[in-house]
C-alpha cells in the first residue's frame, strides 16, 4: 500500500461525509440545484460584515515592504494586544498579549494545542455528540480520546465525566455553542465541571486542562452569554475562530487564548509557539491577522440565523419532530423516527433533502441539519420534511 495504513483507515472511517457530497451531486444533476435542499454543510452562508470589504481594499493595496512576510510563529504583536485587551474584557480577566497565540481557524488551534500539551497514550474526554474531527485531531498527537455521554438535553453530565476521569486524563474538551446540538452550557454547568476537574488534578497531581473550543460563542440567542472558562478554572485555554462569526471560515484566521493562572504557562506558551511552526503552520495568515484585529466586535447578522432557527423549529414541530432547541450555533440535532438515523437520512433524501446522520457524530437515533441556507430552502422544504414523517409512519 503507498498510503499509510492509518490514513487509509481514517478515509474509510469518513466516507460517509464523501457520500453524502456525492449524493448531494447527483441530486442536483437530477433535479437541478434549486430543487435540492442541502442542510449537510456547516458552511456559513451570510456575508461577512460591509467593513470586511472595505479593510481588506485598503489592506490588499498597502506595498509597505515586508508586510507580507514573516513574522514571528505566535503572529503580529499588535493583532495579539488587541485581541487580548477584547479576551479580557468580554471574559473579565487580564490576558496580556503573550497570551494570544494566533492559529490557522479553530481547527489549527486546537492541532496546536493537542502536539503542546499531549503524551503518548494521555487521554482528552469529550462530551458526546461532538464534532467528530476532534478525534483526529487527538489522535494525530498520540493521545486517544474518551466520549462520555451528555444528558437528554445535551447538557453536560458531571457523573459521566467523573466516571471517565483517570491517571491519564490530560484534558476535558467542550464546545459551547455545540456543532451538532446548538447547546450552550451554563454558568452552573461550568462551575461544576471545574469543581470536578479541580478535585480530580489534586487527587492525580498534575493539573487537568479544560479546553473550550468557542467558534460559535457570538452565534447565540435570547441574549445568552457564553460563560467563560477562564473565569472559572485556572488551567484553561480558549481556542477560537473568526470561520463563523465573521463567515470567514475559507480564510483560516482564529487564536488561541491561554488563562494566564495556567501552571507552568510559560512552558505551556513556548510550546504551543512551537507546535504552531513545526506542524507546519509556521503562522496565521498575515493580511487575515491584521483584518481581524480591525474588525474586533464586528460580527455577522445572528438575527438572520435565528429567523431561520425559528422558522426551522416552528415547521419542524407541528410537523410533528422532536427535539431540543437550538440555543446557539446554526445547528438543529434531531430525533430520528427510527433508531437507525442512517435509514432516515436516506428516507428524507427520496425527498431531496441532505441531512448528516447522528451516528457521524457520536449521537445515533438523531441527525443534524445545519440551517446556515436560506430562508427561502427552509421555507420549500419544511412540507417535504413533513411528508417525509408522514410516509415513514404510514
Ligand atoms: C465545533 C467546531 N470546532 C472547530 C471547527 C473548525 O473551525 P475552523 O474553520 O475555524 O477551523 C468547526 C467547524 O465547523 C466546528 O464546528
Amino acid at each position: 500500500m503507498s498510503i499509510s495504513s492509518k490514513v487509509k483507515e481514517s478515509i474509510e472511517r469518513s466516507s460517509w461525509i464523501r457520500k453524502m457530497f456525492e449524493e448531494g451531486a447527483r441530486l442536483i444533476q437530477e433535479h437541478g440545484e434549486s430543487n435540492v435542499f442541502d442542510f449537510s454543510l456547516g458552511n456559513p452562508d451570510l456575508d461577512p460584515p460591509d467593513s470586511f470589504y472595505d479593510i481588506m481594499a485598503e489592506l490588499a493595496s498597502d506595498k509597505t515592504n515586508g508586510i507580507h512576510g514573516y513574522m514571528p510563529n505566535a503572529g503580529f504583536p499588535d493583532v495579539r494586544e488587541t485581541i487580548a485587551k477584547r479576551v479580557s474584557a468580554v471574559h473579565d480577566v487580564h490576558l496580556q498579549q503573550e497570551h494570544i497565540i494566533m492559529s490557522c481557524g479553530a481547527a489549527g488551534g486546537l492541532n496546536v494545542v493537542m502536539k503542546t500539551i499531549l503524551n503518548e497514550g494521555e487521554e482528552v474526554i469529550v462530551p458526546r455528540p461532538f464534532f467528530v474531527e476532534y478525534s483526529f485531531y487527538i489522535d494525530n498527537h498520540g493521545g486517544n480520546i474518551v466520549l462520555v455521554d451528555t444528558k437528554s438535553d445535551f447538557s453536560l453530565n458531571m457523573d459521566t465525566i467523573e466516571r471517565a476521569l483517570s491517571e491519564k486524563t490530560k484534558a476535558v474538551l467542550i464546545n459551547s455553542p455545540n456543532n451538532p446540538t446548538g447547546r450552550v452550557y451554563s454558568e452552573q454547568e461550568i462551575r461544576s465541571l471545574a469543581d470536578l476537574l479541580n478535585r480530580h488534578s489534586s487527587e492525580i497531581g498534575h493539573p487537568v486542562y479544560l479546553i473550550s473550543d468557542e467558534p460559535y460563542r457570538e452565534i447565540v440567542y435570547e441574549g445568552r452569554a457564553v460563560p467563560s472558562i477562564l473565569k472559572q478554572y485556572h488551567q484553561s485555554i480558549i481556542v477560537t475562530s473568526y470561520s463563523k462569526k465573521l463567515s470567514l471560515a475559507g480564510e483560516r484566521i482564529g487564536y488561541i487564548a491561554v488563562n494566564s493562572s495556567c501552571v507552568d504557562s510559560d512552558d505551556l506558551i513556548a510550546g504551543l509557539i512551537l507546535s504552531n511552526r513545526i506542524l507546519g503552520f509556521v503562522n496565521a495568515p498575515a493580511i487575515m491577522q491584521r483584518l481581524v484585529a480591525r474588525l474586533e466586535g464586528t460580527m455577522v447578522a445572528v438575527d438572520v440565523y435565528k429567523k431561520r432557527r425559528d422558522l426551522l423549529a416552528e415547521g419542524l414541530r407541528s410537523a410533528g419532530y422532536d427535539f431540543a432547541e437550538p440555543q446557539g450555533a446554526f445547528y438543529l440535532f434531531c430525533k430520528s423516527p427510527e433508531e437507525d438515523d442512517v435509514a432516515f437520512v436516506r428516507h428524507l433524501q427520496k425527498y431531496n433533502i441532505l441531512v448528516v446522520p447522528g451516528k457521524g457524530f457520536g449521537g445515533p437515533g438523531y441527525f443534524r441539519i445545519a440551517y446556515c441556507v436560506s430562508e427561502d430552502i427552509i421555507e420549500r422544504a419544511l412540507p417535504r420534511f413533513r411528508e417525509a414523517l408522514e410516509s415513514w409512519q404510514g
